[in-house]
């Protein structure tokens, strides 16, 4: 990556920052650097596009894409987005694909639009190329997924009932789960999609990955609404440790979390909403 400026923008996730545009339930970042443009997850639907539009910014120059992991809220906009860049770069875990389940108050819900058997195959029809691996990746120069992510801690879970039936009987460890670390000046940036490994091992692998003790900044998804109060201050603990400046928790993390971590780091806690960006320089 050269110097120039790394620009995140939130075109999807569950609040809104910007009145113009609008929300769901969902997640996608688009990440423009001078060597190439990338969109991180897609969000629910074709929301991302619509949202885009609203800020003057296409799509089409998204030429690649990279998925945290298979669940309709990050994936659900992938297809139409891949209309208007059908020449695009899809990256993601060898499990994206899996059906899979989650369970609330006792009803049973697909959680896998993008993620059908069928799945695939469309993709891979609709796109350059379709790579799917569980090694970290590079996307574009200095930005790179993680790929799959060790479960070390013994605090941390994939926060949900997930399954891999509908009958419920075969939990899902979420074994696509990954994040995008980027490379910057001013140090590591982390951009999770929920965080079903555990965001203390995200950002413990990120940090093995890159040799490096600090974190400069971590958004994203941490999926924490069932965390316990042990849980949240060994998460907290975490940032203390690798001297993470900027957090912006949002998506699936809970109001509860949020809450908590802004009582702790109320100087690094940012906003990160519909319409939020942030800009980075590039490493030399
Ligand atoms: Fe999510
Ligand atoms: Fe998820």
């Amino acid at each position: 990556m050269n110097k120039e400026t790394v620009t995140i923008t939130v075109l999807v996730e569950n609040t809104v920052s910007r009145q113009a545009l609008k929300t769901e339930h969902g997640l996608s970042f688009l990440i423009q650097t001078e060597d190439g443009n990338l969109l991180w997850d897609t969000g629910q639907t074709d929301l991302l596009i619509n949202n885009a539009q609203r800020l003057g910014i296409s799509l089409s120059s998204t030429t690649h894409k990279a998925l945290s992991h298979g669940h309709y809220d990050h994936t659900g906009g992938l297809l139409e987005v891949l209309k208007m860049a059908p020449h695009a770069y899809v990256y993601g875990h060898p499990d994206l694909f899996v059906q899979r389940f989650i369970k609330k108050r006792n009803e049973v819900y697909s959680v896998e639009p993008v993620s059908s058997p069928m799945g695939k195959d469309i993709v891979k029809g609709r796109c350059e190329s379709l790579i799917l691996s569980p090694e970290p990746a590079e996307i574009l120069p200095g930005i790179f997924t993680t790929g799959e992510i060790p479960r070390e801690t013994d605090f941390e879970d994939t926060g949900g009932d997930f399954f891999l039936d509908i009958a419920c009987t075969k939990r899902d460890p979420i074994i696509d789960d990954q994040a995008l670390y980027i490379e910057s000046s001013q140090g590591i940036v982390v951009i999770l999609g929920c965080a079903h490994s555990g965001v203390v091992n995200t950002i413990d692998y990120v940090s093995e990955l890159t040799r490096q003790g600090k974190i400069f900044a971590v958004l994203g998804g941490m999926h924490l609404p069932r965390a316990s109060k042990e849980r949240l201050e060994a998460t907290a603990a975490a940032f203390v440790r690798y001297d993470v400046q900027i957090i912006g928790p949002c998506h699936c993390t809970g109001l509860k979390a949020i809450t908590y971590l802004r009582s702790q780091f109320p100087n690094h806690l940012v906003e990160c909403s519909t319409g939020s960006y942030f800009t980075f320089e590039g490493k030399q």
